[in-house]
C-alpha cells in the first residue's frame, strides 16, 4: 500500500475506534449464529394468533413445558418469572425490553386458555402459546426443543410430555444469545439478563 503521510492519522484514529469497539464488549454471546429460533405463528392466551413479528426490537426468553408438568416447568417457570420481576425493580427499562414466551408442547390439553391462565400466575407479561400439533411440532423443531409424550402409568391416566428444558435468551432480531441457567439460583439468572439485554 502507498499511503501518503497526512492519512496515517486518520488510519491511526481508525484503528483506535475499533480497538475501542471491540474492548468495549467481552465475549460474543454463547449462541451467536447457532440454527435456532425462527418464524412462530401459534395462538395466544386470548385466542387469538401471534406471530413472532410481534416480538421484532425486544428480547425474548422462551421456554417451551406444558401445564400439567408436575415438576420441572413449574420451578422453570417460577424463576423466569421472578428473575424478570427482580430485574424489573433493579432496571426497569431493559427489562421492559424482554418478553417471556412460554410454548405449550401439550396442545391437545393445553387450549389457549388453560395456558394463558397458566402462565399468568407465573408473570403477568409471559405470553402463552399453544396451537395445533403440526404447529407446535414446527416451532419446537425451529428452536431446537425435543419432546416427547410419554405413555400413561395407567391405561385411560394422565400422561406426561418428556421435553427439553431450555430456558433461552433470543434477542431483537430473533438471534440466539444465551441459554438462561435453570440450576443456579435467581442471581446468577438475573445476571445473565443484565450481561447481555441492552
Ligand atoms: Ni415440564
Amino acid at each position: 500500500m502507498n499511503q501518503s503521510p497526512q492519512f496515517r492519522p486518520l488510519l491511526a484514529l481508525a484503528a483506535l475506534l475499533l480497538l475501542a469497539a471491540c474492548g468495549g464488549r467481552s465475549d460474543p454471546p454463547p449462541l451467536q449464529g447457532a440454527t435456532m429460533g425462527g418464524p412462530i405463528n401459534l395462538i395466544g392466551g386470548d385466542g387469538r394468533r401471534v406471530s413472532d413479528s410481534q416480538f421484532a426490537g425486544r428480547y425474548r426468553i422462551v421456554y417451551f413445558g406444558f401445564t400439567f408438568c408436575p415438576d420441572v416447568c413449574p420451578v422453570d417457570l417460577a424463576l423466569i418469572g421472578a428473575g424478570l420481576r427482580r430485574f424489573e425493580a433493579e432496571d426497569a427499562a431493559r427489562a421492559a425490553r424482554v418478553t417471556p414466551i412460554f410454548i405449550s408442547v401439550d396442545p391437545a390439553r393445553d387450549t389457549p386458555a388453560v395456558v394463558g391462565a397458566y402462565a399468568a400466575r407465573f408473570h403477568p407479561r409471559i405470553v402463552a402459546l399453544t396451537g395445533s400439533e403440526e404447529e407446535v411440532a414446527q416451532v419446537a423443531r425451529r428452536y431446537a426443543i425435543y419432546y416427547q409424550r410419554q405413555p400413561p402409568a395407567q391405561p385411560g391416566g394422565a400422561y406426561l410430555v418428556d421435553h427439553s428444558r431450555q430456558i433461552v435468551l433470543y434477542g431483537p432480531e430473533g438471534e440466539p444469545i444465551a441459554i438462561l441457567p435453570h440450576d443456579q439460583g435467581i442471581d446468577a439468572f438475573v445476571a445473565e439478563l443484565r450481561r447481555w439485554v441492552r
